[in-house]
């Protein structure tokens, strides 16, 4: 049965595709079919034709060694304007619409064994509908889904309450956190960095990795991988 989570942050650009892409990569090189998807991207760079180039679902299918695969199996809305997703295709005139995530969700679930699906931003971040008739938040996508979340965190000062905030709210919804990942996304070691596991385990945070500011992420995920397949390693079929 496909085992599907949702990885979400504290913020944006705390290293939700680069940490779910490793992921990918360390889950297939333990032989799994590892899968991640972005149902929604914004900021999306705009090519000289005029297309919109959605950075992490292009990420996310390289990672999932899935080149063939035309990039709808792993997007199903891009926005140019680096905002939230719902605030951005309001402004676009766009109209998002879940449903279609869901089928993209659903489609993958089909497809692999293992599906990571990203979010935007965190867990409150506007994510579809409008102001008139209401938002969707990222968490609201989440419940009614159903699956297990990853947290990535970036590893600085402000982390604990971050994570804390992040955690609060999964378990006042009732959803289940898999775990938590604190990720170094800059070169500047802080002195912060020492406790905040640690502190964070006070609370009943599972804190399942500690991320160093590194390209090679995928040598530091095996607890993570553990974590996720709840099995030893196996032979790819
Ligand atoms: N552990 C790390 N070591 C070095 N660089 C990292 C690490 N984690 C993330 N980065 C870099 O930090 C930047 C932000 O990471 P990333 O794009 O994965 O964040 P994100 O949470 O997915 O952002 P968004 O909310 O825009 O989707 C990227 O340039 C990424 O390569
Ligand atoms: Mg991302």
């Amino acid at each position: 049965m496909t085992q599907t989570f949702f990885v979400t942050g504290t913020d944006t650009g705390v290293g939700k595709t680069a940490v779910t892409c490793a992921l990918v990569r360390s889950l297939t090189a333990a032989g799994y079919r590892a899968r991640a998807i972005k149902p929604i991207e914004t900021g999306c760079a705009v090519s000289a034709d005029g297309e919109l180039l959605p950075a992490d679902a292009l990420a996310h299918r390289a990672a999932s060694g899935l080149a063939e695969l035309p990039l709808e199996r792993f997007i199903r809305y891009r926005l140019r304007e680096p905002l939230a997703p719902a605030v951005a295709a309001e402004r676009a005139g766009v109209d998002l619409d879940i449903s279609t995530c869901l089928e993209l969700i659903r489609t993958a679930q089909t497809e692999t064994d293992i599906l990571l699906v990203e979010g935007a931003g965190g867990l409150l971040v506007p994510f579809t509908g409008t102001a008139r008739n209401g938002y969707q938040t990222v968490a609201d996508v989440i419940e009614t889904l159903g699956v297990p979340v990853l947290v990535v965190a970036r590893a600085r000062l402000g982390t604990l309450n971050h994570v804390l905030l992040t955690w609060e709210e999964l378990r006042r919804r009732n959803l289940v956190c898999a775990g938590v990942i604190l990720n170094d996304v800059d070169a500047e070691a802080g002195l912060e960095r020492e406790d905040n596991a640690r502190v964070l385990r006070t609370f009943g945070v599972p804190v399942l990795a500690e991320l160093p500011y590194t390209a090679h992420l995928e040598s530091h995920l095996a607890d993570v991988v553990r974590c996720i397949t709840g099995s030893p390693r196996r032979e790819r079929s």
